[in-house]
């Protein structure tokens, strides 16, 4: 029996709903995004042959939408569309001739672009200054992100250029370059952190800070390609991208005018390979009409233009055979299934394996032994399978289930509650956890130890390295007996440690791989208990009390410190001379230059020091403390919530405003 148009409709919906949630909840998509178009159109179509069970909730009828909380929304001046995709000559071929037709001429003017992957933002200019940037949201209302956008170099505060219009509203796309992508990747992982899947979530999750010195931290990049600026007549799209770039903003590069559709085509092939080397991240071709004249005679659907059309390169996919599913054990237990296949060349790298992330991941791919996988790599940097072929299966193959008991050390795996991830809860006997620890501990941000994974690995199997405190009892001897290990090897070693007994007390916080605490929380921590017992006795609410800590760090830090053989381990961190706690007035005294001559300002609220403190801190290196701002300060110190009048006003006088943690490295206080 096969379904009604009704059920189908319903199932569909389901369907779509599932994985707009994988996509964008849990980031983990299971599909293409052909498949999904492919999904959505499908409903599309049943709808509109059976309108009696059209539905405002369907998924057809959403704009998608970005709006997070957090952030106060605003309406956007002119609703923000989306374009209609295309992944095939065909459909660009069809809009082609239907702008013809409408235009009622045999050539038009057609704007090709790259589509630039990442977020749109919609930024406003009154008498040249930027007042606001919008995220798209929901298309009708968008997040108000200017703090954090006002982060980023490329985007003037100030337009350049003459005749400006009073009021300026500019749309583009906010970007994060792949090197910039990786950096923070690195980072990310360093601190035990997941990395971000691809430049694209890696841009809206910075976007999305609620601290705009972090995002000044992480160098996003914008371009553009709308200008709404009355006053000016911008008749065609050319003259809108050039007007962008008067203004001093980045306008979409790349940009031709085409007057055929081989013109069209081809520029989609050449980007199609060429676009590979740029620096930042595209996922296909934007086509629009130059002539803006032709915009209303061509009209929009709810969604989006019929004047522009999005043309999407296809992610590059191969078949492979799958050789086996292995389970790596991370530092905190985490199991995560890989998949390992014959190799093959994918966007110009050759893979073999991908990570199935998780046992739900794992089960929705069905995976047998020896299947034939498909294997994909798009706007994701990381390959992904994608989808197996059970018609290419041995009937004989057997499922591949997720283990249940951990692969290195035979302990039960358990789950955390609202968790998908399994646990394998043997903290101290299982060993790729303990050594993933070690170098951890060892690593640059934390003790900084230069010591490699293989010669951990070594000692941990001979028994000399069981715990992070036992870098410090190591001896001559022992480190004898790792393989091609020489003198000049032991004593370098031997002096790295002794050298990181000086690290800061943050960094060993850092070190210690409490679960959730990465570099960042631990300096947090590092400033709010200038000492670890301190740490070590607050209670719940006390940390919770701190700004950025919440219930789960919190949990996470008392459950740490009621283990013995935690506090065994502190007790003889200290024993061996290392001092875990700060001391402010020690780094007051220090008096350096650095701030001569400049009058500072401090303003808002500030997360590692109070304003007394920086005062002593802006003291302590010659600079000078004032009241209010004028043409003589030099810089403004602002932390969280400047109010807008001294905003303003730093503005109209051109007065640089440095965050907390500019300031502090400025001064020397942390490292980079
Ligand atoms: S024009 C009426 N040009 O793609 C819509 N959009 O799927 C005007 N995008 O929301 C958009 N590069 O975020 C346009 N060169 C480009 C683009 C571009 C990327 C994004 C934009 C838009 C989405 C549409």
């Amino acid at each position: 029996m096969s379904d009604s148009p009704k059920q189908q409709i319903e199932k569909l919906r389901e369907e779509i709903e599932q994985h707009n949630y994988n996509y964008y909840v849990a980031a983990q998509p299971l599909i293409s995004d052909i498949d999904f178009d492919k999904l959505m159109k499908r409903l599309e179509a049943l709808e509109n042959e059976f309108p009696e069970f059209k539905d405002p909730h369907s998924p057809t009828q959403r704009v998608g939408s970005d709006l997070t909380g957090g952030f106060k929304s605003y309406p956007h001046r002119v609703p923000m569309l989306s374009l209609a995709n295309t992944y095939n000559f065909e459909e660009v071929t069809g809009f082609w001739q239907r702008v013809l037709e409408v235009a009622g001429k045999e050539e038009v003017a057609i704007s090709a672009e790259l589509k630039f992957d990442g977020l749109s933002i919609a930024l406003h200019y009154h008498n040249g200054y930027l007042e606001q940037a919008l995220t798209r949201g929901d298309g009708l209302v968008g997040d108000d992100v200017t703090a954090n956008v006002r982060t980023i170099r490329s985007i003037p505060l100030k337009l350049r250029g003459t005749h400006i219009a009073e009021d300026i509203e500019v749309r583009g796309e906010v970007l994060m370059p792949f090197a910039e992508f990786e950096r923070i990747n690195r980072e990310r992982q360093d601190e035990g952190e997941d990395p971000f899947a691809n430049p694209r979530n890696a841009a809206s999750g910075t976007l999305k800070m609620l601290n705009p010195e972090v995002v000044s931290h992480r160098h996003l990049d914008a371009v553009f390609y709308y200008l709404f600026e009355e006053e000016h007549n911008l008749s065609t799209q050319e003259l809108a991208l050039q007007r962008i770039a008067e203004l001093g903003l980045k306008s979409s590069p790349h940009a031709i005018c085409c007057h055929s559709l081989e013109e069209i085509l081809d520029f989609i092939n050449y980007w199609a390979d060429k676009r590979h080397s740029l620096p930042y991240p595209t996922d296909g071709v934007v086509l629009k009409v130059e002539d803006k004249s032709l915009y209303e005679a061509l009209g929009t659907t709810a969604k989006s233009p019929r004047w522009a059309i999005a043309y999407k390169f296809p992610a590059e996919q191969a078949k492979t055979k799958l050789e086996n599913v292995s389970f790596q054990v991370g530092r905190t237990g985490v199991i995560t299934p890989v998949a390992n296949f014959a190799a093959i060349p994918l966007s110009g790298t050759i893979v073999k394996r991908a990570t199935l992330h998780n046992a739900d991941f794992m089960a929705a791919l069905d995976l047998h032994e020896g299947d034939w996988i498909t294997v994909e790599k798009g706007g994701e940097i990381i390959p992904k399978v994608v989808s197996t072929d059970p018609t290419l299966r041995d009937p004989q193959a057997k499922r591949i289930a997720f283990v249940s008991l951990c692969p290195e050390c035979g302990t039960p795996l358990i789950q955390n509650e609202g968790e998908v991830a399994w646990y394998c809860p043997n903290k101290e006997g299982c060993a790729p956890q303990t050594k993933a620890l070690l170098e951890h501990f060892a690593g640059r941000k934390a003790a900084n130890i230069n010591i490699g994974s293989e010669t951990i690995s070594q000692l941990y199997d001979l028994g000399f390295l069981r715990r992070v405190d036992q870098f410090y009892t190591l001896t001559p001897q022992q480190l004898a007996e790792i393989t091609h290990f020489k003198d000049k090897a032991i004593n370098n070693l031997l002096r790295s440690i002794e050298a990181s007994k000086a690290r800061p007390y943050e960094s060993f916080l850092f070190g210690l791989g409490i679960p959730f605490v990465g570099e960042k929380v631990a300096q947090i921590l590092a400033k709010a208990f200038p000492d670890i017992e301190q740490l070590a006795q607050a209670s719940s609410e006390e940390l919770e009390a701190i700004n950025d800590i919440g219930n789960k760090i919190a949990g996470s830090i008392k459950e740490w410190f009621a283990i013995d053989r935690h506090r065994t381990i502190i007790h003889n961190l200290q024993q061996a001379g290392i001092s875990l706690s700060t001391n402010l007035s020690e780094k007051k005294e220090q008096v350096s230059t650095t701030l001569l001559n400049k009058s500072i300002v401090i303003s808002g609220t500030f997360e590692h020091h109070s304003r007394d403190e920086y005062e002593a801190l802006i003291v302590a290196h010659g600079g000078k403390r004032t009241g209010s701002i004028s043409g003589k300060t030099s810089f403004i110190l602002a932390g969280k919530d400047m109010g807008p009048t001294k905003l303003e006003k730093a503005h109209a006088l051109g007065i640089p405003i440095i965050g907390e943690e500019e300031f502090l490295s400025l001064i020397g206080e942390k490292e980079e």
